[in-house]
């Protein structure tokens, strides 16, 4: 069959068939350890649970305004100004289903052909194809594991050109779970507002956060840079709502309005009772939150200590997130790597079979000496992971 040139361009999701391929050895009956998934493994919350309950039970179960109901958008508004003391009005809030279709639906409004966008590595897997869809160029910018995989002023100054339209920031990210601080931002937000370009803030993490650190990002440091960026955030992560698919985006109304009418002729409005849930996750307690974060970075501690007993391996310590980043290179001499492989690939594939232990291979993210692991998993199951792992790879040194 002739498809669309668009399509055949763009690559299935990597972390997904890694969890397809860990899933199908589990079937079989395979003891797998899997840190390849990018969801919280808790239930959602009761509270919000209950929501959802009483909401089929009480009729809302039509269709909703198209870009989210008022409700909703109100409580998302009381949640930016009480959290960041950020203004947004509903007419620059649209509501997706799912924090990727946000992004989609506003790649697809503000990039064309000829558009360049800029895109730190290690990057989130979908960024890239998505930039593509939209008919633009991404532009990946290494960053330095010494700098803690963030991206510098000077080194974004560098790769902005006359064609760059926007920057991708994700904070806390994935896959390296790094944190950029309020001085990082002042210096990057500095060149945004020189060189006159948007960025898209994607927060999605912006709870888990750890060691009692204080979520900023580039809209909440002047009137001027809040003007330039687009804010991403939703349910799935801080709730454990991945399946709910609500996401949310902000950013100056003349766009939210496009996305709104881009969505209106795709899927219409998100879920009428995942809204309603999402208003008793925004406006409920957050101890579920809470505790969730805590258990997070037990977890954080556990596994970069124990990896970093792993001779050889590097890893910067995250600050947010469930994932980490480490630098496994010092093994890539000792691997068979295959035709058509890179040393990332070749290592996942090691693990896999002989550790049986799913991990994401760096190069998905664009940088290969590194291995994503998701500690969205039990303690126990984090110990046995990495007790493999080092075993493992003790037996590519004979
Ligand atoms: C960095 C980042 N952004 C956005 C998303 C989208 O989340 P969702 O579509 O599940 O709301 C994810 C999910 O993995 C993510 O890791």
């Amino acid at each position: 069959m002739q498809l669309a040139q668009r399509i055949l361009q763009i690559p299935p999701s990597a972390t997904l068939a890694l969890n397809a391929k860990a899933n199908h050895l589990k079937a079989q009956g395979v003891d797998i350890v899997n840190f390849g998934v990018g969801e919280p493994d808790f239930d959602t919350p009761e509270n919000i649970r209950e929501a959802a309950i009483r909401a089929i039970h009480e009729g809302h179960t039509r269709y909703t305004p198209v870009g989210g109901t008022p409700e909703f958008k109100e409580a998302i508004s009381r949640r930016f100004q009480e959290d960041y003391g950020l203004t947004y009005k509903p007419t620059e809030i649209l509501v997706s289903c799912g924090g990727k279709h946000g992004l989609y639906n506003l790649f697809q409004v503000l990039f064309e052909e000829g558009d360049e966008v800029l895109i730190p590595a290690p990057f989130w897997v979908s960024y890239p194809p998505m930039v593509m869809l939209a008919d633009a160029t991404p532009v990946v910018v290494p960053t330095r594991q010494e700098n803690g995989f963030k991206l510098t002023a000077q080194e974004l100054k560098e790769r902005i050109t006359p064609k760059t339209k926007a920057l991708i920031l994700n904070s806390p990210s994935n896959p390296t779970g790094m944190v950029y601080s309020r001085k990082e931002l002042e210096a990057l937000g500095q060149v945004v507002l020189e060189k006159g370009i948007y960025v898209v803030s994607d927060d999605i993490y912006d709870k888990i956060l750890f060691d009692g650190e204080k979520f900023v990002n580039l809209a909440m440091l002047s009137p001027e840079l809040k003007a330039r960026i687009f804010i991403l955030n939703g349910l799935s992560k801080t709730y454990a709502m991945t399946g709910w698919r609500i996401g949310y985006l902000l950013g100056p109304d003349a766009a939210i309005k496009a996305a709104t009418n881009l969505q209106s002729q795709s899927t219409s409005n998100p879920s009428s009772i995942s809204q309603k849930a999402g208003v008793e996750a925004l406006n409920g307690s957050q101890d579920a939150v809470k505790s969730m974060v805590a258990e997070f970075a037990w977890r954080r501690d556990d596994i970069l200590r124990r990896t970093l007993e792993i001779p050889g391996v590097t890893c910067p310590k995250p600050g947010g997130a469930f994932y980490l980043f480490p630098n496994f290179s010092a093994y890539y001499g000792k691997l068979k790597v295959k035709e058509g492989q890179t040393p990332s690939q070749a290592l996942a594939e090691y693990l896999l079979e002989e550790a049986r232990v799913a991990a994401v291979p760096g190069n998905e993210f664009g940088e290969d000496n590194c291995l994503r692991f998701s500690y969205a998993t039990s303690r126990e199951r984090i110990a046995t992971g990495v007790t493999r792992i080092k075993e493992a790879l003790e037996k590519l040194e004979k």
